[in-house]
């Protein structure tokens, strides 16, 4: 397997940066998701990296070599897309014998190869069969075995668990899992569900409009935001953004809705280094305390919504006029239009700058 290097990775079309400057290291054996809403540019990512588009800018390395000109069948590259592209009138064998058959491999070495793929990824009893005869999640396990069986340097995957139900794509994401881990394969993994980023990758790169927003562990992303876009798009349901304002020696935030909340010297030093008073409190659901009297401290709301999922209960309060999503333990009595009052773990928020969206921290 290879390192890959996107540096200053650039695609227009017309006048837009469709990717713009995208730059990350895909270490050897990683498996980097590519995360992002729909059109952010992960697909057009990765198939510059396959080779599939022309650069407008940048370089593209695998392993030692720079592949800005090269072919996509002279990448030692292998892709698996959301629709498994089989051929339908080959058995699985067929399916996963033909890319060596165009390399010219011998008899031998083919069956040695598709057998090996085969036990790899369990489908070694669907060899007769016809794709039409399996199941989407077997179908999808032929896809990455006629990848496998090319041993290329890095596996390149398109939403590759989007046709499938979510049962089979929560047992797929599992399998992939296994796969990276038994192969230790470079895998770039594009998907726009960023719980599937979070469960299965090394990393994630999150992209928002062609450009890379943050890339580090999920566990990193998840616990150090370096912006309001990641904040709100990793975690589920999201973390609650709430826009206020600077004010008072003792610094406080506070809302056009009349509250305000009290910063701690460490909350307070962080506001201070917005470039203006406008910063935005970023909650969590887990780490605010709901009370059902008032209590010091604690911001008045009143509740939207209550919706129980069994082991947790999720609750929109309004402040004012901004939601925040708390969870609650399923036994705590909370009912819709209620009034409650709101205590955060001022350790645990997070604060942004109002003007330019960034993660306000410390040094
Ligand atoms: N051939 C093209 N011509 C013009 N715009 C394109 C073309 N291909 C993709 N785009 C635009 O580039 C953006 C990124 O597309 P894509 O990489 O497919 O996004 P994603 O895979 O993240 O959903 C989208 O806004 C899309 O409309
Ligand atoms: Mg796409």
């Amino acid at each position: 397997m290879a390192q890959v290097v996107l540096k200053d990775l650039l695609k227009t079309y017309g006048n837009i940066d469709v990717v713009n400057r995208v730059s990350l290291t895909v270490e050897d054996g990683e498996f980097v998701a590519l995360v992002g809403p729909s059109g952010c540019g992960k697909t057009t990512t990765l198939s510059l990296v396959a080779g599939l588009l022309p650069l407008t800018g940048g370089e593209i390395y695998i392993g030692e070599r720079q592949v800005n000109d090269l072919d996509p069948k002279d990448r030692d590259i292998a892709m698996v897309f959301q629709n498994y592209a089989l051929y339908p009138n080959k058995t699985v064998y067929k399916n996963l014998a033909f890319p060596l058959q165009m390399r010219k491999l011998s008899k031998p070495d083919i069956e040695r190869k598709v057998m090996e793929a085969a036990k790899v990824l369990d489908i070694v009893h669907l060899l007769e069969r016809k794709p039409r005869e399996l199941s989407g999640g077997q179908q999808q396990r032929v896809a990455l075995g006629r990848a496998l069986v090319r041993d290329p340097r890095v596996f390149l995957m398109d939403e590759p668990l989007s046709n499938l139900d979510a049962k089979l794509r929560v047992q797929m994401r599992t399998e992939i899992k296994r796969f990276h881990q038994d192969l230790h394969a470079t895998i770039i993994y594009v998907t726009h569900d960023q719980l599937e980023a979070v469960t299965m990758a090394d990393k994630m790169a999150v992209m928002n409009g062609g450009v890379l927003q943050q890339y580090d562990s999920p566990a990193e992303v998840f616990a150090h935001p370096a912006n309001t876009f990641v904040a709100g798009f990793v975690g589920s349901p999201a973390m609650s953004l709430i826009p206020l304002e600077v004010t008072g020696a003792e610094t406080s935030l506070t809302s056009p809705d009349g509250w305000s909340l009290k910063l701690t010297p460490e909350n307070a030093r962080k506001a201070s280094g917005a470039t203006t008073p406008k910063v935005v409190l970023g909650v969590r659901h887990p780490t605010p305390r709901v009370h059902k009297a008032a209590t010091p401290g604690a911001v008045p709301g009143r509740v939207y919504t209550v919706e129980p999922t069994g082991d947790v209960t999720f609750a929109q309060i309004y402040l004012g006029a901004h939601i925040v999503i708390v969870s609650l333990d399923p036994h705590f009595p909370i009912r819709p239009d209620e009034p409650v009052w709101v205590e955060f773990d001022q350790s645990r928020i997070h604060l942004f700058d109002g003007v330019t969206q960034q993660a306000l921290t410390l040094a």
